[in-house]
């Protein structure tokens, strides 16, 4: 196959090099484009840009494929914990058991937060979104930390207190808006479990956390790990190109998660199933209105800017679902409907034709609410998961020598040069 292809523009011929992955994907590499023809390529959404190589993870739409670092989501889901998984998407392979012991050691540490910082969370509202709340709170950790602001992206310090801590914030946001007491970290516990038991033990009763919770939360959070050059992971690239420090860098990424567009769709989910279950079950005239171009609604949780084939996280969690609410005794008809709009979905043509099919989305909130996770902290818990892959990709633009600061160009479309006309003459 041909390593270069040809632009023909102004009567000018320009070979621009292909860049082939290792998967065969295939770019052209326009870096000197614009030098060369004073053009630049236009592609609204990003739909064929490609804004770097990147070792981490691998994604096939149209197969349904999904591989972190080159192993299976399937297999990662069913065999690995969590923090291996983290350790692998940052630092390249899987640990040894003594490098394992190390980087969980070193999570340990720092499960608690500065006391000074349980103050902001008195000064957000109970109603104020956890989204807003978490973006905050990572945010400030680079003024409690500030030696990241030049901290060495090879240096794990900044990456583990990150990893350890969002959880402890996650959950103290959590209880401060049902005006429980704080509940500070285990550290005897696992990742997951002392996750739930902040969330979920009170002072006056002994807590141990049901091990299938702990292994669905496992599950779930790998399953969310690392999704390559999505939104949110393009923000925490672009934000961390200019060298603004990771919980900066991480704290947009945050908030470009939010979006019911990404990962907010799973709260968005949970909201239309509840609306459908309202209206006594009216699947007909709401997929009428998805449908309707002009009603702006959607099938939430369905659709995929890559993939064209069922998102293979989306089987993990229908499974999941299924095992964990019968075990946790937990009847959700929102399961049912959820089913239902998905049988009817895969045979209408309109989904068909567009090759729309349930994503990560569309199951995982109905396991959240079996574990009593509440709605508004769904996309939280999404955050939760792809830290991981929040700082892997990060730590990966950083090291990289050819690193430079995300500046896209535009096609200027508004008034041309025209004198300014005082106040008083206008
Ligand atoms: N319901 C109804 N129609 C849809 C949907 C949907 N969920 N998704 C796409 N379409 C239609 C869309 O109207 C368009 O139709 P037409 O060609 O007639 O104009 C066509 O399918 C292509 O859609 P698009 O918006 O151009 O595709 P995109 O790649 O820009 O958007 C998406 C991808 C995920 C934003 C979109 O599918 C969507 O809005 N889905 C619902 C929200 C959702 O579930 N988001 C979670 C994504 S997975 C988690 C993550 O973010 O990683």
């Amino acid at each position: 196959m041909a390593d270069h292809a040809i632009l023909k523009y102004d009567g000018k011929e320009l070979q621009l090099p292909v860049i082939t992955g290792s998967e065969n994907e295939k770019a052209i590499d326009i870096t000197t484009l614009r030098d060369q023809t004073g053009l630049i390529t236009m592609d609204s959404g990003y739909k064929n840009t490609g804004s770097c190589t990147s070792s981490i993870t691998y994604l096939d739409g149209e197969a349904g494929v999904l591989r972190y670092r080159g192993y299976a989501i399937e297999d990662l889901a069913s065999k690995a914990q969590f923090l291996e998984v983290a350790y692998m998407i940052i630092y390249g392979r899987l640990p040894t058991e003594k490098e394992y012991t190390t980087f969980k050691n070193k999570i340990k540490r720092h499960s608690i937060i500065h006391e000074d910082m349980k103050h902001f969370f008195n000064g957000f509202p109970s109603s104020g979104h956890p989204m807003s709340i978490l973006s905050s709170m990572v945010c400030a950790l680079s003024a409690y930390y500030p030696d990241c602001i030049s901290a060495d992206p090879n240096d794990d310090l900044h990456i583990t207190r990150l990893l350890s801590k969002i959880r402890t914030i996650v959950a103290f946001g959590y209880k401060k808006s049902i005006g429980h007491p704080l509940i500070y970290p285990r550290n005897d516990l696992s990742y997951c479990a002392n996750f739930m038991h902040m969330m979920f033990a009170v002072p006056s009763e002994p807590y141990e956390p049901d091990p299938e919770v702990v292994k669905a939360v496992n599950t779930l959070l790998i399953l969310h790990a690392d999704h390559e050059q999505n939104c949110s992971t393009s923000t925490v690239r672009l934000v961390g190109s200019s060298n603004a420090n990771m919980y900066a860098a991480i704290s947009a990424g945050i908030l470009a998660l939010w979006g019911p567009l990404h990962g907010g769709a799973n709260q968005a989910v949970i909201e239309m199933l509840q609306a459908i279950h309202k209206s006594g079950g009216d699947y007909k005239g709401f997929m009428e209105k998805v449908k309707d171009k002009n009603s702006n609604a959607r099938l939430m949780g369905f659709g995929h800017r890559v993939y064209k084939n069922y998102d293979p996280r989306a089987k993990v969690l229908k499974d999941m679902a299924d095992k964990l609410l019968p075990h946790l005794k937990v009847k959700d008809p929102l399961l049912d409907i959820a089913k239902r709009l998905e049988e009817i979905a895969l045979e209408d043509p309109y989904f068909v034709e567009r090759n729309l099919y349930p994503n990560v989305d569309f199951y995982s909130g109905i396991v959240y609410r079996a574990i009593g996770i509440p709605v508004n902290m769904f996309t939280v818990m999404f955050a939760l998961g792809r830290l991981p892959g929040w700082i892997g990709q990060w730590r990966e633009m950083m090291m990289d020598p050819s690193r430079k600061i995300g500046r896209p160009r535009q096609i200027y479309t508004g008034e041309v040069a025209r004198p300014f006309v005082a106040l008083a003459d206008r």
